[in-house]
C-alpha cells in the first residue's frame, strides 16, 4: 500500500485530471516529479543567458542541487519574434539578443555545471506570448531541441487553429474559475467547435486535442536523445505575489504529496530565508521523489460518509483489498455497506475489509458508511 493517505478527495481529483510526463523507454527521466526552475513566474519575457546561468549557479550555492532539483527551464519568449523560422532549416530562430552564444552554448554550460536544461513551446500555431509555436513542425523542433541538448520540453495549450477544433466542448468546466475552453490570455472561446459537451463514452484520446499533444511526443520519442514531455502541474508559485508564508507551506507541501514536479518559480537571488527552507526541505523533497510504488489509496470524509480511492497504476487488473481498520474513520471490528460511486450502486455488507478488481489504471472510488447511516441522497 502507498504511503500517502487520508489526503482530500480533491487533492486526487488534481492529480488524476492533471498530472502528465512522459515517461522515456531510453532511461529515467520522468520516472520521478521532476525537479528544477523555470523563468515564468518572475520573469516572464524578461529573460537572457545570464538569468539562467545566476540562476544555475545559485541553485548550486543555496544547496538545491544537492536536494536533486537539476532541471533549468527556459519558459516563453526566447526565440526571435519577427524573424519566427530559419527560411533553409525551418528551425525557430533563437532571440539573438537574449541568447547572444545561442541556446546550444547555454545548454552545455548548465550540463558542464551537472544540470539540466528545459525549454518551452506549445501545441498551437504560436505560444501564449505570440512567439513561434511547433503544431505542424513537430518534428523539427523535436530535432532542434535534441540538437542542441535540451533535456525537458514544457508544452502548452495557445493558439489552436480552426481546423483542429474538438468536436465537443470539455467539460467540466470552471474548475479553474473560467470556462475550460477559454483562452487564459485574451479570453477568446478556443479549442472546440460547439458549446455542446461530449456524449457518454466518448474517448478523448479520439480528440484533436489529444493528437496535438501525441504527435510531439512521438516526434520527442523519435530522438535519440532523451527529452522529458512535460504537460500540466506546471511551476510552483511559492515565493511570489501575496502568498503567506503559511500558503507557501500549503502550496509546497501539497505539490509534493501528490508528486507533482517540483519547479520553482522565483528569483533566487535575494530569495528569503524563509521561503527557502520552505523549498529547500529535506524531508518533503524526499517524500515526493521516492521512488517506492506510486500512492493508490486514498480516503477522506464529506457530509455523505468516508471515501476511498483505489488507483491501479499496474499495467494488468489486480485485486485491490481495503481494510478498514487502515482507513481514518473506519473501525476493523465494524460492519458497513460500500458503495460504488461510479456505478451508484452498493456492493453490499463487509466487514474487516473489503476486495475489489480494478483494472490497469482504472480508479474505485467507494463511499463507505456504516449500516443504517447511509450518506447518499438516493437512500
Ligand atoms: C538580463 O535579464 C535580467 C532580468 O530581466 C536583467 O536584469 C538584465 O539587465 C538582463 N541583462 C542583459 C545583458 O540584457
Amino acid at each position: 500500500m502507498g504511503n500517502t493517505k487520508n489526503l482530500s478527495p480533491l487533492g486526487l481529483l488534481s492529480l488524476a485530471t492533471t498530472g502528465a510526463a512522459l515517461v522515456s523507454s531510453k532511461g529515467s527521466a520522468g520516472r520521478l516529479p521532476a525537479l528544477g526552475w523555470s523563468s515564468w513566474n518572475e520573469y516572464g519575457c524578461d529573460i537572457n543567458e545570464t538569468v539562467f546561468l545566476d540562476t544555475a549557479h545559485l541553485l548550486i550555492d543555496l544547496g538545491l542541487k544537492d536536494l536533486g532539483y537539476e532541471y533549468i527551464n527556459i519558459d516563453d519568449c526566447w526565440s526571435d519574434k519577427e524573424k519566427r523560422r530559419d527560411p533553409v532549416t525551418n528551425e525557430i530562430v533563437v532571440d539573438a539578443e537574449k541568447f547572444p552564444n545561442g541556446i546550444d552554448t547555454l545548454a552545455d554550460r548548465l550540463h558542464n555545471l551537472g544540470l539540466k536544461i528545459g525549454i518551452y513551446s506549445n501545441a498551437g500555431t504560436s505560444t501564449c506570448g505570440g512567439f513561434e509555436a511547433s503544431l505542424g513542425n513537430e518534428e523539427t523542433d523535436a530535432a532542434t531541441f535534441a540538437k542542441w541538448g535540451i533535456d525537458y520540453l514544457k508544452y502548452d495549450n495557445c493558439a489552436v487553429p480552426e481546423e483542429w477544433y474538438d468536436d465537443w466542448k470539455y467539460v467540466p468546466e470552471n474548475w479553474f474559475g473560467g470556462g475550460a475552453n477559454e483562452n487564459q490570455d485574451d479570453g477568446e472561446p478556443v479549442n472546440s467547435k460547439t458549446d455542446q459537451p461530449a456524449p457518454s463514452g466518448y474517448d478523448w484520446a479520439t480528440s484533436n486535442s489529444a493528437e496535438r499533444f501525441r504527435r510531439m511526443r512521438d516526434a520527442l520519442a523519435a530522438q535519440e536523445r532523451e527529452v522529458q514531455f512535460s504537460l500540466d502541474w506546471d511551476m510552483l508559485e511559492v515565493g511570489n505575489g501575496d502568498l503567506t508564508l503559511e500558503e507557501s507551506r500549503s502550496h509546497f507541501a501539497l505539490w509534493a504529496a501528490l508528486k507533482s514536479p517540483l519547479v520553482i518559480g522565483t528569483r533566487l537571488v535575494d530569495i528569503k530565508p524563509e521561503i527557502l527552507a520552505i523549498l529547500a526541505n529535506e524531508e518533503l523533497v524526499a517524500f515526493n521523489q521516492d521512488p517506492t510504488h506510486p500512492a493508490e489509496y486514498w480516503s477522506g470524509e464529506s457530509v455523505r460518509g468516508t471515501h476511498v480511492f483505489v488507483l491501479n497504476t499496474l499495467e494488468v487488473a489486480a485485486k485491490k483489498e481495503v481494510a478498514f481498520g487502515e482507513v481514518p474513520g473506519l473501525d476493523a471490528r465494524r460492519r458497513y455497506v460500500v458503495h460504488d460511486m461510479w456505478t451508484g450502486k452498493d456492493l453490499g455488507y463487509f466487514k474487516g475489509s473489503f476486495e475489489i478488481d480494478v483494472k490497469a489504471h482504472d480508479t474505485a472510488a467507494l463511499r463507505i458508511n456504516e449500516v443504517g447511516k447511509c450518506g447518499g441522497k438516493h437512500h
